[in-house]
This record gives C-alpha cells, sequence and structure tokens, in this order.
C-alpha cells in the first residue's frame, strides 16, 4: 500500500508538472499557431460586409498613389495608381518618433478588413504602440493595375524588383504627406508578403526600421511541400459555410484530417520523436482536468501511510 501511494504521489506530480509545461506552451502544429490566437480573428460577418461597403464607417480611408510603371528606366513615363489604405485612429504622435505599420499588400486585392478590425496580430500590435496604419496593394492586383491588361509584354513590370521600388517611393513620400516626426516604419507581411517584407529590409534598409516576415517563404524550390501546411490548416481556420458546400473544399478538408491524424500519430503525447507539441487539445485538457484528483488521491493516500 505504501509502495502503491508513493506511486501515485509522483504520478500526481509527474501530471501536475506535465500540465503546467503544456498550459504555458503555445499550441502550435508545425508552426501554425491554434487556440485563442485564430479565435481572436473570427469577425462577425455583418461587420465584414459593412467594413467592404464601408470602410470609412471603421475610420479606413483611401487614396491612389501614382507609381511609375518602371522604377529602372528614366525613358518609360507612363504611371499607374496604387491602391493606398490608412486609418490614424489608432496612431499617437510621439516626440521621440512616430511609429508608422505598413502591411504590404499579396497577390490578390488588398483585403479591407485587415484594416477595418483591430482584432488581427498587425493591427493589435498597432493599437497597443499608437501606431499609423497602411495597407498599399501589390502592383498587377486588385484596383492597382498598371497596364490595360494582363498580356504577356504587358507583365514585363510584374517583378520583386518593381514591387519594391515600389515601397521605396511610397514611404517617403507618406513621410511628407503626413508630415511624420522621426518616423519608425515597421512593415509586415505573412506568406508572400512575407518574402517582400524580408527582401524589403535587405534591399532597401534605410526606409523601415524593422519587418516581421510571417510565413515567408525565402527559399524557393521546386518541390515546396512545405506550402501545404499552411493550406492544410486552412479549413479549421476559415469560417466560409459557402467554402465547406464546394466538394473541393470537402475532399481537401478530408485529406488534411487524414495528414493532420497522422502527424498526431507520429508525436506521442509527451512530444515524440519530431520534438513538437501536437498533442491534441481535448487530450490536453483532460490532463490537466484529471490531474488535481491524481495529485490529491496521491498525496493524502502518501501521508495517511506514512505517519
Ligand atoms: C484608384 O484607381 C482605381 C483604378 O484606376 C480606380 O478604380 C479607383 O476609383 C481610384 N480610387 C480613388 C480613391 O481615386
Ligand atoms: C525603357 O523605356 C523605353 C520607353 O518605353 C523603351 O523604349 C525602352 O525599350 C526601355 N528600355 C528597357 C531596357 O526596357
Ligand atoms: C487623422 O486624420 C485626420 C484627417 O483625415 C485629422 O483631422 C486627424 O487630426 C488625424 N488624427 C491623428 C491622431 O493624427
Ligand atoms: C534608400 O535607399 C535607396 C536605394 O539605395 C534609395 O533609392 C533611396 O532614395 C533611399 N531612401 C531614403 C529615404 O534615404
Ligand atoms: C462560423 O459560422 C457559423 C455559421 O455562419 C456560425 O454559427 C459560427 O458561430 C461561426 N463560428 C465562429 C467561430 O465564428
Amino acid at each position: 500500500m505504501k509502495k502503491l501511494s508513493l506511486f501515485l504521489f509522483f504520478l500526481g506530480l509527474f501530471s501536475a508538472s506535465e500540465s503546467l509545461r503544456r498550459q504555458f506552451r503555445p499550441g502550435f502544429i508545425n508552426g501554425t499557431p491554434l487556440r485563442d490566437h485564430y479565435a481572436k480573428q473570427f469577425i462577425d460577418p455583418d461587420a465584414y460586409t459593412d467594413c467592404l461597403n464601408n470602410p470609412e464607417k471603421f475610420n479606413v480611408k483611401r487614396f491612389n498613389f501614382t507609381q511609375p510603371l518602371d522604377h529602372f528606366n528614366s525613358s518609360e513615363t507612363r504611371k499607374w495608381s496604387q491602391q493606398t489604405q490608412w486609418r490614424n485612429d489608432t496612431f499617437k504622435p510621439k516626440s521621440d518618433g512616430d511609429i508608422v505599420f505598413l502591411l504590404i499588400g499579396g497577390e490578390g486585392p488588398a483585403p479591407l478588413p485587415w484594416m477595418c478590425f483591430t482584432s488581427y496580430t498587425w493591427s493589435q500590435l498597432a493599437v497597443e504602440h499608437g501606431a499609423f496604419m497602411f495597407q498599399l496593394e501589390h502592383r498587377y492586383f486588385g484596383t492597382s493595375v498598371p497596364t490595360s491588361d494582363m498580356s504577356v509584354p504587358n507583365l514585363k513590370w510584374l517583378t520583386t524588383e518593381q514591387a519594391l521600388a515600389d515601397f521605396n517611393a511610397f514611404i517617403p513620400a507618406m513621410n511628407k504627406m503626413f508630415n511624420f516626426n522621426k518616423p519608425k516604419w515597421v512593415a509586415f507581411g505573412g506568406s508572400y508578403p512575407g518574402t517582400i517584407s524580408a527582401l524589403l529590409r535587405m534591399v532597401y534598409p534605410n526606409i523601415t526600421n524593422g519587418n516581421i516576415a510571417s510565413s515567408a517563404p525565402l527559399w524557393p524550390k521546386l518541390d515546396m511541400w512545405g506550402g501545404a501546411h499552411c493550406v492544410d490548416m486552412y479549413p479549421y481556420t476559415a469560417n466560409s459555410s459557402s467554402s465547406i458546400e464546394n466538394p473541393d473544399v470537402v475532399n481537401t478538408i478530408n485529406l488534411v484530417k487524414q495528414e493532420v491524424a497522422y502527424y498526431l500519430t507520429l508525436a506521442g503525447p509527451f512530444g515524440g520523436s519530431n520534438g513538437m507539441d501536437t498533442t491534441p487539445l481535448t487530450s490536453m485538457d483532460t490532463t490537466i482536468k484529471a490531474t488535481p484528483l491524481i495529485l490529491i488521491f496521491g498525496f493524502v493516500l502518501c501521508f495517511v501511510k506514512l505517519l
């Protein structure tokens, strides 16, 4: 009996330390954060639509910034309009330097909701730091199309170099236009814009103070299976009923579920072979709930018997 109670006591201690360790470790599956990080991003669908139709209601304003078609050929005089979104109700001017956040547009129209709602990671940070907020659409996407069509000759100016040079023109112009005091720019980008964000620091380190490159592919490969992980997680985080009705999406979800289940069996409950915390949330919760009971039971038994 003494042995059993000692065993239970140490089991309880181990279980307690294990559950504490888990509780304070962020839930990541192969780098993708789970739990409330995403929960905070779910936005009321009516507010979402409202933002698309009336961004001004959310203090988001738009204007077109004029860019040269070709930053590297002075004989090319054609210009185009780059969509710029901004808001300043988050902005707190500072005597030691204004903080300006720039969300880098990617391979699609620049999404207004990322400006309208302050529940995204970048916009939460903007509020926290009293930052002025910009989002700049990428050339050739959304309304920021420099050419009359997308014919192959007209795609000549769709290059990373040109896209980076757009920022080299944009940032100093905004400093003048909004008269920022000793501005400190921080650019944010996820996925392809994350790549741009990193490259921007390399190519133009003189225009921003620091950039965030999130999930940024920096090492292009032909068979880039790692990119599939990003897509894998999408069905778990997206909340669009229309996409759920699409058979392709359903098939993808089923495949993804199988794949995730496979990852979960690879890693055991205590870290597993790949060292990543892939314990399903439910089993984690069970461990946490059962811990006090095991601990108290072991503790009581142990001391009653030892005394
Ligand atoms: C910006 O330019 C686009 C494309 O040329 C145009 O559709 C849009 O109305 C312009 N926006 C503003 C605010 O002028
Ligand atoms: C520069 O632009 C001019 C005017 O459009 C064009 O004739 C010339 O071919 C361009 N040069 C290069 C290197 O693209
Ligand atoms: C924000 O911009 C408006 C002009 O649209 C200006 O009146 C206001 O003072 C600005 N607010 C801050 C905090 O800079
Ligand atoms: C930053 O560096 C680039 C490239 O060297 C240059 O074109 C640009 O004028 C510089 N900008 C500022 C604000 O110094
Ligand atoms: C997802 O959408 C459904 C149906 O529109 C809604 O009932 C549910 O609350 C949404 N979930 C989240 C987390 O927003």
